[in-house]
């Protein structure tokens, strides 16, 4: 083929493939809808604005978008792991199939919870565990240490299962050793979901409970530009009459925290609300802090 120069770039060559019209761009462009995630509460907090007659009004989306990627952060015991297995065992009993790579806990006790987490949500396990796939790369280290080779098995995963939803728990353990690459781990992951079309949960792990709900907490490592959208989680003990007076708590008790931090997708709820852990296990989102 007759190669081509460009001397007003210098020698430098454009890459043509990467130039595309709005109108061609729009012929890919995916149809926003929402997706259901097994939590209470939390699907009503994204919506979109339309146009009817000559109003805008606000219309819930019924779920995170459709080929979103999300972040969700805290730090331990938060309840990302259990709002992940929520996600996934609810879109498995919808017949639908979830890749779930587990980075910190053995597939074996990983497939544990989700059943105690199904028997909560009151769905048979049996019916819906082939619906998830999972992917140990907390017992493999050529996994867990070899982005290539993890997102090799993944697009394995979803080409052979016909996987639409993958869940990460969680990136932080993929680039564990190598602070420095959280971004660009991060970025490969989100395109690789992009490029699948898939809509995708990455858990990442919050080291101290500094600057808890704000930008700063969503990420740590700056993730938060890069993914779609951040949930931020948080938990705070009760120890001055101060808290006790915002939260309506006696001093004592701790309170868990979620807020939004942001979706690029689609309009969503801001508010600082109380998240609740049922004794079954169970992530409920309620109500604002302050209404
Ligand atoms: N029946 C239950 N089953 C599991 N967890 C429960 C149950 N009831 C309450 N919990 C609470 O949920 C917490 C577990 O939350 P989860 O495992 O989702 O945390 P996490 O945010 O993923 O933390 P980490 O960053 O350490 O992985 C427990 O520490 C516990 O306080
Ligand atoms: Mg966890």
């Amino acid at each position: 083929m007759e190669k081509k120069e460009y001397p007003a770039f210098g020698g430098a060559e454009p890459d043509l493939k990467a130039i595309y019209t709005g109108g061609e761009a729009l012929k890919k462009a995916p149809k926003l809808y929402g997706v259901s995630t097994g939590i209470q509460g939390l699907d009503e907090l994204f919506f979109v604005v339309e146009k009817q007659g000559d109003k805008l009004v606000k219309k819930p989306l019924g779920g995170i978008p459709a080929y979103s990627v999300f972040n969700l952060t805290g730090v331990s015991d938060t309840g990302k792991s259990l709002m992940v297995e929520q996600f996934a065992v609810n879109q498995a009993s919808k017949g639908e199939k979830v890749a779930f790579i587990t980075v910190e806990t053995p597939a074996n006790f990983v497939v544990a919870s989700l059943k105690l987490r199904a028997a909560a949500m009151g769905i048979e396990f049996d019916s819906i565990q082939d619906h998830i796939i999972l992917i140990d790369a907390a017992s493999s280290t050529r996994l867990r240490e070899n982005l290539p080779d993890l997102l090799a098995t993944l697009a394995y995963v979803i080409q052979n299962y016909k996987v639409k939803f993958t869940v990460i728990d969680s990136v932080t353990g993929l680039f564990e050793t190598k602070e420095m690459l959280a971004r660009s781990v991060v970025r490969r992951l989100f395109n690789f979901m992009k490029k699948w079309y898939q809509t995708a949960l990455f858990v990442s792990q919050k080291r101290s409970g500094h600057e808890e709900l704000t930008a700063e907490a969503a990420g740590g490592y700056a993730i938060g530009h890069i993914v779609d959208g951040t949930m931020v989680l948080a938990k705070e003990l009760i120890d001055s009459s101060y808290k006790a007076k915002i939260y309506k708590r006696p001093i004592g008790e701790v309170v868990r925290l979620f807020r939004i931090d942001g979706c690029r997708m689609c309009g969503h709820d801001s508010k600082v609300r109380f998240l609740e852990i049922t004794e079954e296990g169970l992530v409920v989102i309620k109500d604002p802090i302050s209404k």
